[in-house]
């Protein structure tokens, strides 16, 4: 059952809670089902009897409730005499008690009117108690959940409402969809748009885990794996994380699938490489048969039946205008940047937010015309090479320690590094590398993220990682 939390939602089933106090009928609707400080509860019973929980939850739930409210009465009116009916008792005596409202009208001198009354007014304070406290729950529970999710890349996406509308709209329970793929070229925005979908649907919890994986392709390289044992190493990582108490990971493995389908999990596949490589996924996935839902980012396509694919495709020429404005005004206000200017960006770089992104920050230091000259016209196909123009532009532009910087960045982990690894293994005195990493923010070449436990971490994306190796280090292997 989803109900919104609306104050008369709440109080609705309050009412019908306590009207079920002697009821073990495994009814949701008569137990506060739909809170999430009920669903906490529950799951810490034992699960032989449903029913019985469902009831002894809720119970406690209310009991708690008369307690803070009897607590709060007691600082109102100290004058308490035994006569005196205060709401909390008037909820005892119906509820619990099992007294109908003539009976305690006559035993405390009031009119039956006046104990209807009372007794709404019981149920609404009861109402704004539960209501506060769900509301501090599912603010804890959204910030665990998010703690699975990797940290931004972006502080505004463009475009995108729309794809994440219909991502979105596919990942909640009343879809009976179960694998969504987002696909398109590299820095389209593939992760972004996952991250932002995750984001997004932590607070209808429909799932009760969010398990994000990416693969390091670092321990790949050189290595050709065949999809079935990528895939079979994608479900080892995922049964690492969900089941980490079980010490053989055949176990682990074993139990993956009851465990999805038990609790519904979103698992997001970041970046799957090859076209082989989602379509054993999709099989498998298929084959495991669970109540779970995936959710695939990667570079490839494949069709497939039962899937809803969403392949991204590049910000519009309104878009890319409102993203470059943006980026203008948000990171170099001074700079003398024209509607013309924003213009022949679109013409030449086309709706790909990372290219636009770095051709702004080069923007700081070159003119439009030098930055632009010589670029391939911005046609889809024409990607890779668009990036390596702008890579190479940019990477003239770069001071010696920034270039030594991003020559190292290759060889820590894809998660990212910290500023103390950096220090090391770069050698460069503090203000050198403070400068460094400075200067490869400002040009969109070093991603630079806040961890929950407030570490800050040190990335690089895929497409300038790939740039590195192939043209900087001339490394035979694609990373990408
Ligand atoms: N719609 C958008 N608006 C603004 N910035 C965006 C948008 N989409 C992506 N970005 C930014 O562009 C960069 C590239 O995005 P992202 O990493 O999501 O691309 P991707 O498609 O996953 O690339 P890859 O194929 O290499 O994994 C990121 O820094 C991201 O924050
Ligand atoms: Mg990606």
């Amino acid at each position: 059952m989803n109900t919104s939390l609306s104050l008369e939602n709440v109080a609705d089933a309050v009412r019908k809670a306590f009207r079920a106090w002697f009821s073990v009928s495994g009814k949701e609707e008569n137990s506060l089902g739909f809170l999430q400080i009920a669903k906490r509860k529950l799951s810490s019973l034992p699960s032989d009897s449903q029913a019985t929980n469902l009831r002894l939850t809720a119970n406690s739930i209310l009991e708690e409730a008369l307690t803070e409210l009897e607590n709060q009465e007691g600082t109102e009116s100290d004058v308490e005499p035994d006569k005196f009916l205060s709401p909390a008792k008037l909820m005892r005596e119906t509820y619990l008690a099992k007294k109908d409202a003539l009976q305690i009208a006559l035993a405390y001198g009031y009119s039956r009117d006046h104990i209807f009354r009372l007794r709404g007014e019981a149920i609404n304070k009861i109402a704004e108690i539960l209501l506060e406290k769900e509301n501090q729950t599912r603010a804890e529970i959204i910030g665990e959940l998010e703690k699975a999710l990797p940290p931004k890349t972006y502080r505004k996406l463009f475009g995108v409402e729309q794809a994440k509308q219909q991502v979105l709209a596919q990942l909640l329970p009343a879809s009976s969809t179960q694998i969504i793929t987002i696909t398109g070229i590299g820095g389209i925005g593939k992760t972004a748009l996952a991250q932002e979908v995750c984001q997004a649907i932590l607070p209808e919890f429909a799932f009760e885990r969010v398990v994000w994986l990416r693969v390091d392709r670092k321990t790949h390289l050189g290595k050709a794996t065949s999809p079935e044992v990528s895939f079979d190493e994608w479900v080892l990582r995922l049964a690492e994380k969900l089941l980490p108490e079980q010490d053989h990971l055949y176990q682990r493995v074993n139990r993956i699938r009851a465990h999805l389908n038990q609790r519904p999990h979103l698992i997001v596949f970041d970046d799957l490489e090859t076209e082989a490589e989602i379509r054993t996924a999709i099989i498998e996935i298929q084959q495991l048969d669970v109540r779970s839902k995936f959710l695939i980012t990667s570079r490839a396509h494949t069709d497939a039946s039962n899937v809803f694919a969403y392949p991204m495709r590049e910000l519009s020429h309104g878009e890319t205008l409102a993203f470059i404005r943006y980026l203008v005004e948000a990171t170099q206000p001074s700079l003398p940047f024209t509607q013309k200017d924003a213009e022949a960006i679109y013409e030449i770089i086309g709706g790909n937010p990372l290219a636009i992104r770095m051709v702004v920050d080069l923007a700081r230091d070159l003119p439009l015309k030098v930055i632009l000259e010589d670029i391939p016209q911005g046609k889809i196909k024409e990607t890779e090479k668009i990036y390596t123009h702008i890579y190479k532009k940019t990477w003239e532009e770069l001071q010696d320690e920034a270039r030594a910087v991003l020559m190292l960045m290759p060889m820590t982990a894809r998660a990212g590094t910290t500023y103390h690894h950096l220090a090391e293994i770069s050698q460069l005195p503090v203000s050198q590398l403070a400068q460094a990493i400075q200067e490869l923010r400002r040009r969109s070449l070093l991603e630079v993220t806040h961890e929950g436990d407030g570490e800050i971490r040190y990335s690089i994306h895929r497409l300038t990682e790939n740039f590195i190796r192939k043209e900087i280090l001339q490394q035979p292997h694609d990373a990408s």
